[in-house]
C-alpha cells in the first residue's frame, strides 16, 4: 500500500463547468482516485474553487454583487455539478477559507526570508476618478500598434498585438470609460530565475508525455522574476506592514490551496497532523490532474515556488495533462453560449453513461470532438449491446435455470480454463492502463472483457445445452465463468461507471 495524493485543478468560482472541464481534469482525477482507493492505497483527493483574481471581481461589479456572493453562487454550483457526475473528493474546499491565506502567507514569508522576493516600483494604469490601480482587464485604449481605438488591455482584437496594459494610448476605464494614467506602484517579484537549473533538472528526470514535458522545458529554460502582487481588495493580503491594497496574485495563492486544503481536510478529520504524511514525505505519489492551459503553473512555477520553501514540500510527480474536449470544432465555453445544459443532460441520461463516453474519448493526446453519434453508440452499442448484453443473458439465464445462485463448477473444459484465463489478462491489461493514467485504453479494454464474455456465452450456447440433461454441469460451468466474467466486469467497471 502506499499513499497517493491526488488534485485537480481547482475551478475558478466564475461561470459554471462543463464537459470540457470534467473531461480534462476532474474525470481523469476521479478516475484515478477511485482505482487507487480499490487498490487498497491511503488516497487523499483535494479540490476546491479558486476565488480570487480579477476576472471574478469584474464579473460581481458588472453584476452588482459583493465578491463574495458572487464567488458563493459558484462554489455551490460547481458542487452540484461534481455531485451529479459522482465525483468522488474527499475534500472540496475554497481559496476564500481562513487557513488558505495562513498558508500563503507563510509561504511567501519563507521565499522573502530565503532572498527569492524583489521589491520593485513599476508603472501602472491609475484611475483618479475610481481611485484605484486597474488591471488589464478593467483597461480599453488605442492599439500601441495600429491605432485600433478599441483596443483591449492585453491584445489587440484588430492586429493581435500583446502588449502590456501600460502601452495603450489614451487608456480608459471599462468600467466608468474615465481617463486613466500611470502612476507608480510598489511591487513583490518572486526571482523564478533562481529556480532555473533546478527545475530543468528535476523536469529531466519526469517520464511525463512528451507534449507536457517539452511545454514545461519550454517555460522552465524562459523563467524570469514575475510580480506576485496586484493592487487589489480581493485576495489574500500580504503579511508585511504598510501594505495596504496589496493581495497576491491569483496564481501565486491558488495551487498553494492544494495544501490548505489538504490541511483542513486533516483537520475535518480529527486527524491535524495528517496533511503532512501526504505533503512533507518523499514516500507520497502525487498526481495532479490538470487541463493543458495549466502546465506552466502547474510544472513550472508552482514547483519553484516549493522549491524555495523551508519545509520539504512535496512536488507533483505525474503530471496527465490532457487537451482539449470541443464542441463541433470550438472550445466549449459557458460565457459564449457554447456548451451542454449539464442539468437538461441528465434529466435524460445518467452519470455513468457520460463518464463511459467521456473516457472513452478522452482527450489524452489530442484536442477531441465530442458528438452525440458516438455518445449514442458507446450507449448502445457498448453499454447496452456488449455489457449490458452480458449481464443480462448471464442473470436471467441463472435466474431461470439455477434460481438466482450460483452453481458450482465442475470438470471444466478447454474453452471454460481460457475464457477464465482471458479474464484474468485483461483485467490485469486493465489495471495496467488505470495506473497510467490511460482512460481511453482502460475503457476499451473493459469493454473488450464485455465482448470476450459474449463470444463465450455465444460459442457455449448453453440455451441449447439446457435441453439436454447429461449437459446441465456444462451449462453450470458456462454460467460459473460467466459470472467470473461479471465480478471482474464490475470491479473494472468501477472507477469510469461507479453507480453501475
Ligand atoms: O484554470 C483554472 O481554472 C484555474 N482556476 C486553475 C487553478 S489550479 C491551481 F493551481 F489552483
Ligand atoms: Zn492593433
Amino acid at each position: 500500500m502506499s499513499r497517493i495524493l491526488i488534485t485537480a485543478a481547482l475551478p475558478y468560482a466564475n461561470g459554471g463547468l462543463h464537459f470540457g472541464h470534467i473531461a480534462g481534469a476532474y474525470l481523469p482525477a476521479d478516475v484515478y482516485a477511485r482505482f487507487s482507493r480499490l487498490m487498497k492505497h491511503e488516497v487523499a483527493f483535494i479540490c476546491g474553487s479558486d476565488e480570487f483574481g480579477v476576472p471574478i471581481t469584474i464579473n460581481a461589479e458588472r453584476m452588482g454583487q459583493s465578491f463574495q456572493e458572487y464567488v458563493d453562487v459558484y462554489f455551490h454550483e460547481h458542487q452540484k455539478t461534481f455531485r451529479l457526475l459522482s465525483i468522488s473528493f474527499d475534500h472540496y474546499s475554497r481559496t476564500t477559507r481562513p487557513g488558505h491565506k495562513k498558508i500563503t502567507q507563510e509561504v511567501f514569508l519563507s521565499l522573502l526570508n530565503n532572498g527569492h522576493i524583489e521589491e520593485r516600483v513599476v508603472p501602472q494604469l491609475y484611475s483618479e476618478k475610481e481611485g484605484r490601480f486597474l488591471a488589464d482587464r478593467y483597461v480599453k485604449g488605442e492599439c500601441p500598434h495600429c491605432g485600433y481605438l478599441e483596443a483591449r488591455g492585453d491584445e489587440c482584437p484588430k492586429c493581435a498585438a500583446s502588449y502590456e496594459s501600460t502601452e495603450l494610448l489614451n487608456p480608459v476605464s471599462k468600467i466608468t470609460h474615465s481617463p486613466l494614467q500611470l502612476k507608480d506602484t510598489k511591487h513583490w517579484f518572486l526571482r523564478f530565475d533562481h529556480f532555473k537549473q533546478q527545475l530543468l533538472k528535476w523536469l529531466d528526470q519526469k517520464s511525463w508525455k512528451g507534449n507536457v514535458k517539452n511545454f514545461a522545458r519550454f517555460y522552465a529554460e524562459n523563467v524570469r522574476a514575475r510580480a506576485i502582487t496586484r493592487d487589489s481588495t480581493w485576495g489574500v493580503p500580504l503579511p508585511l506592514s504598510n501594505t495596504e491594497g496589496k493581495v497576491f496574485y491569483v496564481w501565486f495563492d491558488a495551487p498553494l490551496g492544494y495544501i490548505s486544503m489538504t490541511k483542513e481536510w486533516a483537520e475535518m478529520m480529527g486527524r491535524p497532523e495528517l496533511w503532512k504524511d501526504f505533503w512533507l514525505s518523499s514516500e507520497t505519489k502525487y498526481v495532479q490532474f490538470i487541463g493543458k492551459d495549466n502546465i506552466p503553473f502547474h510544472a513550472v512555477f508552482f514547483p519553484a515556488m516549493l522549491m524555495g520553501q523551508d519545509l520539504p514540500y512535496k512536488k507533483v510527480d505525474h503530471l496527465p495533462a490532457n487537451e482539449f474536449l470541443l464542441l463541433e470544432g470550438k472550445q466549449f465555453s459557458k460565457s459564449d453560449g457554447w456548451f451542454i445544459d449539464l442539468h437538461l443532460f441528465f434529466d435524460r441520461y445518467e452519470c455513468d453513461q457520460i463518464r463511459y463516453y467521456l473516457a472513452l474519448h478522452a482527450p489524452e493526446t489530442q484536442d477531441t470532438e465530442f458528438s452525440w453519434d458516438l455518445f449514442q453508440a458507446a450507449c448502445n452499442d457498448d453499454l447496452v449491446g456488449k455489457w449490458g448484453n452480458l449481464a443480462n443473458r448471464t442473470l436471467t439465464f441463472l435466474q431461470r435455470h439455477c434460481e438466482g445462485c450460483i452453481p458450482a463448477y465442475r470438470d471444466l473444459m478447454e474453452i471454460d480454463q481460457t475464457f477464465l484465463k482471458d479474464i484474468k489478462q485483461i483485467t490485469q491489461e486493465i489495471t495496467a492502463h488505470y495506473d497510467s493514467f490511460s482512460l481511453k485504453k482502460a475503457a476499451r479494454a473493459v469493454m473488450k472483457l464485455a465482448s470476450v464474455g459474449n463470444v463465450y456465452f455465444n460459442e457455449k450456447k448453453p440455451w441449447q445445452e439446457i435441453k439436454q440433461k447429461s449437459n446441465k454441469q456444462d451449462v453450470f460451468n458456462t454460467l460459473y465463468c460467466c459470472l467470473e466474467a461479471l465480478k471482474a466486469l464490475a470491479l473494472v467497471s468501477y472507477p469510469i461507471m461507479p453507480n453501475k
